[in-house]
């Protein structure tokens, strides 16, 4: 069982260091992708405090197409090269955004969104999609997140077989 009261008193790190801790528990006693896509969403939002959404997009063709979330209901469909998500499959690097007022291009699915930190998942040199996550709060994130979210997306990709759920 989760203890939310023992999380409230962590510090950051330790936050992070639990929200890998919870996802290795997640994959290793659940073979469903999709339930396991879904807690994982739901592992971010848990951890990392002061966020408005969490969640996936996954390449379809030449787009990103909306996967498991939490947060308000977003944009359905980004293309490659759009968006902070679109940019960062088709430059097949993390971006964190401190201002997404001035990231060129950014798409705002949550008005209240105001810095973002996007993870692409990537398989055998193949890009299946991004890890998004938004704050309401600038500076949001920083190089400690990137590390241990990079860390999430590896977890992950060592329990899923993404082209198998992918095509
Ligand atoms: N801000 C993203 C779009 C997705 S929402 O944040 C959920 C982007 O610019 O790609």
């Amino acid at each position: 069982m989760i203890k939310i009261d023992s999380i409230n008193k962590m510090t950051e790190v330790e936050r992070l260091k639990y929200m890998n801790l919870l996802l290795k528990g997640q994959l290793s006693s659940e073979t469903d992708v999709l339930a396991n896509i879904s807690n994982s969403t739901a592992i971010i939002k848990l951890c990392i405090n002061n966020i408005n959404w969490s969640g996936f997009y996954f390449l379809r063709g030449s787009e990103l197409v909306l996967g498991p979330f939490q947060g308000l209901p977003a944009c359905n469909r980004i293309k490659i090269g759009k968006g902070v998500c679109g940019t960062s499959v088709e430059r097949k690097e993390p971006i964190i955004v401190d201002n997404v007022n001035e990231f060129e291009g950014h798409i705002a699915c949550d008005e209240n969104s105001r810095s973002e930190i996007v993870i692409p998942i990537i398989q055998n040199d193949e890009v299946f999609g991004v890890l998004d996550i938004d704050s309401p709060y600038f500076n949001r994130f920083d190089e400690i997140h990137l590390k241990y979210l990079t860390e999430f997306v590896s977890i992950m990709n060592k329990y899923i077989k993404w082209n198998e759920f992918i095509n």
